[in-house]
């Protein structure tokens, strides 16, 4: 039996964030900008790569796996790593196998996703006006999210519908967008924007924090604090009027760092253990210079024991993002 993961402030790691492309089909303005340059793909990790590091951290007592992206679903072979990844949940080893996705290729995905034993999926979703949600993305089409999104509910994945909170749309929509989400059984969550690597725009400009956005929900709708938690950062609040859940998921108004239980693998093996600092461990050199599991084992030990206490984000006016890297390198 090998030992869990708990890093020296005492909180304990079981979710695991896997970032198996940094590449994605949109260049949402927040989080990307136009011309990107992606990793290459020879350093990449490989699928059998990715699924042996990730059951490692299974073995570590990591029960929860996200895959992210970019945009995981543009990663060639997904399914089949997905696949093999879901007999850690017949095994009873993972309570639950799911991904973060935009929705763009869910119509051909969904079906899949839902036979692999994936119950519920996250769709970034930001706005429900066609128009605006080509400028924010610059190049989706709202449609084919619609169709993605009724895909993924016929084949009977629980989604939850993720919204960066925007301070020129969210205001103005929130009240659609909870009625179009609670109307359709699906949980809503709105995201504080992250100063993560260089875009176009100045982030202080769009930054809505969401104690603002719960005072303009209040306006409609009656909120009550809910205890539950899904093992990700949101606190959940009950809507009356339509008996469903809105998430908040707040890292500037309101730090959730005390209760973190996660780390992220890049898609390039490299092991960050807070998605707001800038350390992190190389696991796949480690993992192609050695047969057994040890020294791999040894390298996530280590990068546990470095954990940061949690991230330092600050928006302010001067456009500097507080690290470099985007959001799309490691997922969110
Ligand atoms: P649930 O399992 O549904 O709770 O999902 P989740 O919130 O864990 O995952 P999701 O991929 O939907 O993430 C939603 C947002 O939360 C993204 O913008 C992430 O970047 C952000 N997020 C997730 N974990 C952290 C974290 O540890 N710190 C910060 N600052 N943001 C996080
Ligand atoms: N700040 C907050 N959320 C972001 N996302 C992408 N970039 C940022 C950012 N800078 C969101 C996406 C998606 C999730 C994975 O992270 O919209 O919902
Ligand atoms: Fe792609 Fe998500 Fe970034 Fe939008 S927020 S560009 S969907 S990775």
């Amino acid at each position: 039996m090998t030992c869990s993961l708990i890093d020296r402030f005492g909180r304990h790691v079981t979710y695991l964030r896997v970032s198996v492309t940094d590449r994605c089909d949109l260049r949402c303005v927040y989080c990307m900008c136009e011309h990107m340059t992606f990793v290459p793909h020879k350093e990449l990790l490989s699928l059998e790569e990715l699924d042996r590091l990730a059951t490692m951290f299974i073995e570590r007592g990591v029960n929860k796996l996200r895959l992210t992206g970019g945009e995981p679903l543009v990663r060639k072979g997904i399914m089949s790593l997905i696949q093999s990844l879901s007999r850690h949940l017949k095994s009873g080893r993972l309570n639950e196998l799911t991904l973060t996705t935009n929705g763009t290729l869910l119509s051909r995905y969904a079906e899949d996703l839902a036979q692999a034993g994936i119950k519920r999926i996250n769709i970034s979703l930001d706005t429900l006006d066609a128009d605006r949600y080509r400028a924010l993305t610059r190049r989706g089409s709202f449609s084919n999210v619609m169709d993605g999104l009724k895909a993924a509910k016929d084949a009977g994945l629980k989604i939850k519908l993720n919204a960066v909170a925007l301070k020129d749309s969210t205001p103005e929509e929130v009240d659609d967008m909870i009625a179009f989400a609670h109307g359709q059984g699906m949980d809503l969550t709105f995201i504080e924007t992250m100063p993560l690597g260089e875009i176009e725009a100045d982030r202080a400009d769009q930054y809505l924090p969401l104690t603002d956005l719960v005072q303009t929900i209040e306006k409609r709708w009656s909120l009550t604090p809910l205890p539950d938690r899904t093992g990700g950062p949101a606190r959940y609040m009950r809507v009356a009027e339509t008996g469903g859940r809105i998430g908040l998921i707040t890292p500037l108004t309101s730090c959730f760092c005390e209760g973190c239980n996660r780390v992220r693998l890049s898609c390039t093996g490299e092991l960050y253990t807070c998605l707001g600092q800038e350390g992190w461990v190389d696991l796949k050199s480690v993992l192609r210079n050695s047969e057994s599991d040890g020294p791999v084992m040894a390298a996530i030990d280590r990068a546990i024991g470095e954990k940061p206490e949690g991230h330092d984000f600050v928006i302010d006016r001067d456009g500097q993002p507080a690290l470099a890297r985007h959001m799309s390198a490691l997922g969110g």
